[in-house]
């Protein structure tokens, strides 16, 4: 029998078709999802990449409650328009430590991921407080009231166990010391503040919104924008890699 005559079978008989498609797609099927159940991870490890810092924690929960993910996302595409603009393609370890993910599917404004040393903390004080002093046509809104919330530092120790359910490495020591690391993120001067860095590298410690006292809302939203896109050293890989 020819291949033809042995095709003609299947095409002139819609069971046994359907039956070969299903096999079809059974093995195809088979070999895409199989390997995923014996990969530890599918994603790659990346130097630089650490969990939040509590106050950081604190300043996405905020980013999620006012929705922010609604008008910006925090991905950047490797697409030649998106990197010249915004900087290195977005990894996959750079979000492994989110949940949920803010990748955002819309860009009323521009993308976040990278915007971590873009600006100084004054001009985000500025620019969260009133957006149209910065920049006359924006439609963001205002969100001058974070700065007079306080964040709620006890709640943190709770925030970091619920991520440590959900696989991030926060140790004992982070979960205890969570609500005195908030604060030792926003004074600088403070002996707890040394601390913090060696457990949560590259952390930023500053005065974020100018005012002095416990971390306001504000304090948080900006730790947390200042470190977006910084963690991982790109020159490394670049060099190594010869991306870019
Ligand atoms: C209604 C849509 C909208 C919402 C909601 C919104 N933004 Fe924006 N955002 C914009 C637009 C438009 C711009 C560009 C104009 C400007 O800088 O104000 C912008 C700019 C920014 C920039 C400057 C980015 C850059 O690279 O220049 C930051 C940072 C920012 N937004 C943070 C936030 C945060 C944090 C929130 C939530 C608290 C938020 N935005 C909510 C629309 C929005």
């Amino acid at each position: 029998m020819s291949i033809w005559a042995r095709h003609k079978i299947f095409e002139t008989n819609s069971v046994v078709l359907i039956v070969g498609i299903l096999l079809v797609i059974a093995i195809g099927g088979l070999v895409e999802i199989t390997p995923l159940f014996y990969l530890k991870s599918t994603i790659e490890k990346v130097d630089g990449i650490r969990p939040y810092t509590p106050l950081e924690l604190a300043g996405r929960n905020v980013y999620i409650r006012e929705g922010c993910y609604l008008c910006h996302s925090q991905m950047i595409r490797p697409l030649r328009d998106e990197i010249e603009r915004y900087g290195h393609y977005s990894l996959a370890a750079e979000s492994m430590y989110d949940h949920p993910f803010q990748w955002g599917s819309k860009r009323t404004g521009p993308d976040l991921a990278r915007v971590g040393g873009k600006y100084s903390d004054e001009w985000h004080t500025a620019h969260l407080k009133n957006p149209r002093s910065i920049v006359p046509q924006s439609v963001m809104p205002s969100y001058a009231f974070l700065a007079d919330a306080k964040v709620d530092a006890a709640s943190l120790g709770a925030h970091l166990k619920t991520n440590r359910e959900l696989g991030v490495p926060y140790t004992d020591e982070d979960v205890a010391k969570a609500a005195a690391d908030a604060k030792a993120q926003v004074n600088a001067d403070s002996p707890e503040a040394e601390d913090l860095q060696k457990r949560y590298p590259k952390a930023v410690v500053r005065n974020f919104d100018g005012q002095d006292g416990d971390p306001t809302e504000l304090d948080a939203l900006i730790s947390y924008l200042q470190m977006l896109g910084t963690l991982v050293d790109f020159k490394l890989y670049d060099e190594k890699a010869n991306l870019r």
